[in-house]
């Protein structure tokens, strides 16, 4: 009876030493709006897995929140400005809105032109992967840093520029006060298959970079510019929680640890912890010890356990 009593003990022990060192944890969110206006962020949740809830909330300037994502969750994050509701009640956004006539998204998804966090937790290798995408266009700079995670490419990403001034007449949406509130992509403003990667264009081979998506990319580096864009666009963490921030303040370092970035882009973005960013250099090194270790020591304690039953 001891000895049964032991081995409880033990696999519990295997178990919980997993979770907590974040093998089979799951992420969390910390949303942060650094806009000096009111964001009401979107969550879309891949289809087939337990949703992230609520699917839409506002978040006033300055204001935070954190979610917390279940398993292996994957999904999309995005801003919504300028939303209201009519006297009927019906809540509708300038930008971002899902349709649903409600603050929450419910299964909707953002209406283009909007950026896009996109995410798979727990995927191949166990690894998170994610990316901001303006392949819909773009309504709002983004940007994604990762805290405590682990791997080579783990490492912020964003789109931290306003594109929706610079934004190419063609492409540009403006408010009834003829301002710029988001920047179409080339494919919904023109459709045009060599845009939108469909039909013949429809591979990595044969879609190529446009002049409107190379403007995107110039600006914004890190971002998914065109649908083929993943080899400087996807980027992946073991272990990581997330912070997603609208509107992310300039950086006031001039240090530049990649050699890509332009002028326009800020290289080190400052978040709100006051921690600044200095590249993959350091996040890189960080402690967590590989995934082999967990899966060592979960074996040798169940080992323990049979053997001493
Ligand atoms: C990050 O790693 C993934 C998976 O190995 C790879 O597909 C992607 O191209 C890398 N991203 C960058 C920006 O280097």
């Amino acid at each position: 009876m001891a000895k049964l009593y032991t081995s409880i003990c033990l696999i519990i022990l295997a178990i919980s030493q997993l979770s907590i060192q974040g093998v089979i944890s799951s992420a969390t969110f910390t949303f942060v709006n650094k806009c000096d206006q009111t964001v009401w962020p979107g969550i879309l949740s891949n289809a087939g897995i337990a949703p992230l809830e609520p699917t839409g909330f506002a978040l006033q300037k300055g204001e935070s929140k954190v979610l917390n994502a279940p398993a292996s969750w994957g999904g999309r994050f995005w801003g919504r400005t300028h939303c209201s509701e009519d006297s009927d009640g019906k809540f509708t956004c300038g930008t971002g809105d899902c349709g649903s006539g409600k603050l929450e998204c419910a299964g909707a998804g953002a209406t283009p032109p909007a950026t896009l966090a996109e995410f798979t937790l727990d995927g191949d290798g166990g690894m998170d992967f994610f990316d901001v995408s303006l392949v819909d266009g773009y309504n709002l700079p983004m940007l994604v840093a990762p805290s405590g995670g682990s791997g080579r490419n783990c490492t912020y990403t964003g789109c931290m520029v306003d594109l929706n001034g610079a934004c190419p007449s063609p492409l540009k949406v403006m408010n009834s006060d003829g301002e710029g509130v988001a920047c179409k992509s080339a494919c919904e403003a023109f459709g045009k298959p060599e845009d939108c990667c469909s039909g013949a264009y429809g591979a990595p081979d044969t879609c190529k970079p446009s002049s409107y998506s190379q403007l995107f990319k110039t600006a914004c580096p890190r971002a998914y510019s065109y649908a083929y864009d993943d080899k400087t666009s996807t980027f992946t963490c073991i272990g990581a929680d997330y912070q997603v921030t609208f509107c992310p303040p300039p950086t006031t370092s001039k240090k530049s640890t990649e050699g890509q970035e332009t002028p326009a882009t800020p290289a080190t973005p400052e978040i709100s912890t006051g921690m600044v960013y200095e590249g993959a250099d350091a996040m890189e090194t960080d402690g967590a010890p590989p995934l082999y270790t967990y899966i060592y020591s979960a074996i040798a304690a169940v080992t323990a356990a049979v053997f001493l039953w």
